[in-house]
């Protein structure tokens, strides 16, 4: 199957890691604020986004491509400073629809912040948030900025792009419920 890669980024991690797996599956990658490409072109989809404020950077284009996302197999990623587990959760499940969030499989990594980038505004929410953390390891991240990027950790994500391009795409189809395509004839000769 033919699948690609939308990403959002505000400070590059997510487009480092967009690149990494780019390199190593050969799918294309798409910006979803510049990209004239549709997720309806393509059979799977890999939508990589950073949290940003306790939310999905680019769940507003995700609501938006929902019918579409729906359609298919799909694989969100996220990149943020907290680790997998409940807090992560707890944010998605309040940005992401139920039945969406039930539809793509959930991979986190590790991302990046680096005050000295950071733009006056995000440099104070920062700063304010931390001082209403009380989780003293988040806190100090919030501060003093953190480096979780690691190239390894795309590993899984890399095996399962790797099977969804071996996997046929009308077995894909018809396990999903749509109508079992017909096969496909020989082609005419002219
Ligand atoms: C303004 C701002 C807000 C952030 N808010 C959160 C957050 O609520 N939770 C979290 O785990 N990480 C948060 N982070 C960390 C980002 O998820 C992390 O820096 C990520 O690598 C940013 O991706 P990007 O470089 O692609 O923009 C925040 C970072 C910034 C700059």
């Amino acid at each position: 199957m033919k699948g690609a890669i939308f990403f959002s980024t505000r400070y590059g991690s997510t487009a480092q890691y967009a690149d990494w797996v780019a390199q190593e599956t050969g799918l294309p990658t798409h910006d979803i604020r510049s990209t004239r490409a549709l997720p309806m072109d393509y059979d799977f989809l890999i939508l990589m986004s950073p949290i940003i404020y306790y939310k999905l950077d680019f769940r507003r284009w995700l609501r938006r491509h929902r019918v579409e996302i729906m359609s298919k197999p799909a694989v969100l990623v996220t990149v943020s400073g907290a680790p997998p587990g409940g807090k992560l959760d707890a944010w998605l499940d309040d940005c992401v629809a139920p039945e969406m969030r039930a539809h793509m499989e959930h991979i986190a990594l590790g991302g990046r912040q680096d005050p000295a980038a950071l733009g006056w505004y995000d440099r104070m929410m920062l700063l304010i948030a931390a001082r209403r953390n009380r989780d003293k390891q988040a806190a100090r991240e919030e501060r003093e900025g953190f480096d979780h990027m690691d190239k390894a950790s795309i590993a899984p994500l890399v095996d399962r792009i790797r099977a969804l391009q071996a996997q046929d795409l009308r077995v894909s189809r018809e396990r999903a419920g749509g109508r079992p395509m017909p096969a496909r004839k020989p082609a005419l000769a002219h």
